[in-house]
């Protein structure tokens, strides 16, 4: 079969537009509502979607004077949706630097168990002060010690997820033996971060391990993504962006040793669709003019490394910003800003509506045809393996997707009509991964 499109839905309450909340049609509490994230992922999953993906940090990450800022944890919910669905994947974030191993290779495999295989761990390191000053610290670890770290938590949850083998239970009542003690092993991790005895008290899930998803693309995060992710979530702003980060994580993954195709490259994209281009302008246009642009400059700013009063509306920003080297916190998506804002020489109000609907992902404004043309000239010319699809507006906006432009993808036989596998990775067309301690005991 010649290769397919995979989609994944970024749940985001009412939508990714920071006004999103504001329409009269939105459900302001739909952040907290089970029934609101059943149906997103209903349509998704109708849609034959890959996956659903909910993003997460361990800190109130929004300004909560501005919007909708309350945030459900994750796995919990991908837990209550595994009840509701049968195929679709459910990929949750969870950070490296604000966990321990055991407990999130304990909760990951139990989701992949309660939802027959469908679940996914986005891997992130969390940037900024505010999470690390809720564990204790007084400022956040440097961000190639996040990476260090997240490295060997990557090792020891693996190592875990392989302590039980995939045959150890046996169940044989007659014998009174549930499981066959030589095939439940230790891992003894004695490392720079971790100690970790093991073995895992959850035994091996149906697809060995979740399906390992990776967001970051500074330096770091792209040796990172290399080794580790078989999907990678990005922010591209233009065509060319996303060919050359396509090329260079390709190019990587064969470096580290391993198959390009093994790992699923995903830009994000805020599909504004109208039944004319003119229509689709107007949503854009519309929700443009509900940002409040004094919240929108304060975060602007964070992301930046400056103070808020460094940056003026209707002028271009400063010349003399902080370099991705002198940060910590979110490096990539710093510097995607930077560039954008310069190249299209804009004002910081300019630069902030452009913003506020994708946060630095490239906005695809049209009719269901031309966004169809957009996402099959990007896949057909080595700028993606799918869309990570982020709709301004929720649920009108991935009901739009799926009525409108995934029957024309599929037509033109570029997308999935049925689902032929059960599990996420099955969706994405990666391979289980082998179980190396039992590699090793046979
Ligand atoms: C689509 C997408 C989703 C992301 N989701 C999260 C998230 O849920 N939590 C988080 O802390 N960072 C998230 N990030 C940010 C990165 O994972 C990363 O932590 C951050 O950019 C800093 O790493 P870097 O300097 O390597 O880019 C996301 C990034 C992208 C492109």
């Amino acid at each position: 079969m010649s290769r397919q499109l995979h989609f994944n839905l970024f749940l985001h309450d009412t939508g990714h537009h920071e006004a999103s909340w504001r329409l009269p049609e939105s459900d302001p509490y739909a952040n907290l509502s089970l029934a609101a994230h059943q149906h997103l992922t209903r349509v998704a999953e109708e849609a034959k979607f890959d996956s659903v993906f909910l993003a997460d940090s361990p800190v109130l990450w929004s300004d909560p004077g501005r919007r909708p800022s309350g945030k459900l944890e994750p796995t919990l919910l991908l837990a209550s949706l595994a009840a509701t669905t049968t195929r679709i994947g459910l990929i949750a974030t969870a950070s490296t630097s604000y966990n321990e191993p055991f407990n999130l290779a304990r909760r990951f495999a139990s989701l992949d168990h309660l939802s027959g295989g469908r679940a996914g761990w986005n891997i992130v390191t969390t940037a900024g002060e505010a999470a690390a000053r809720n564990f204790g610290l007084d400022e956040q670890p440097q961000h190639r010690t996040r990476y260090e770290r997240a490295d060997e938590f990557l090792e020891v949850s693996t190592k875990l997820w392989d302590s039980w083998a995939d045959d150890a239970i046996l169940a044989d009542k007659q014998a009174g033996v549930h499981a066959a003690r030589d095939r439940v092993r230790s891992i003894d991790h004695h490392g720079t971060y971790f100690r970790v005895d093991g073995p895992l008290n959850v035994p091996r899930s149906p697809q060995g391990y979740p399906l390992l998803v990776q967001a970051g693309s500074s330096e770091n995060g792209k040796e990172f993504a290399a080794k580790w992710a078989e999907a990678v979530f990005v922010a591209q702003p233009t065509l060319r962006e996303s060919q050359d980060f396509y090329a260079d994580l390709k190019r990587r993954a064969v470096a580290a040793g391993r198959d390009p195709d093994h790992v699923v490259i995903l830009p994000g994209i805020v599909p504004v669709i109208g039944d004319t281009e003119a229509e689709a302008r107007e949503l854009d246009a519309e929700l443009e003019r509900l940002i409040a642009p004094e919240f929108a400059l304060a975060t602007l700013a964070t992301v930046l490394g400056v103070d808020a009063d460094r940056l003026r509306l209707d002028e271009p920003l400063p010349a003399d910003l902080p370099g991705e080297d002198e940060i910590e916190g979110h490096k990539s998506r710093r510097t995607l800003i930077v560039e954008w804002g310069r190249r299209e020489n804009l004002t910081v109000r300019q630069l902030i509506g452009k913003l506020g609907g994708g946060r630095g992902h490239r906005t695809f404004t049209g009719t269901p045809v031309q966004i169809a043309d957009t996402i099959q000239h990007y896949f057909e010319n080595g700028a993606a393996d799918g869309f990570n699809i982020m709709p301004a507006v929720l649920p009108s906006g991935i009901e739009a997707f799926a009525a409108k432009v995934v029957p024309i993808l599929q037509e033109r036989g570029l997308f999935r009509t049925e689902y032929t596998g059960r599990t996420l990775r099955e969706h994405y067309g990666l391979p289980r991964p082998a179980n190396r301690l039992e590699l090793i005991s046979r």
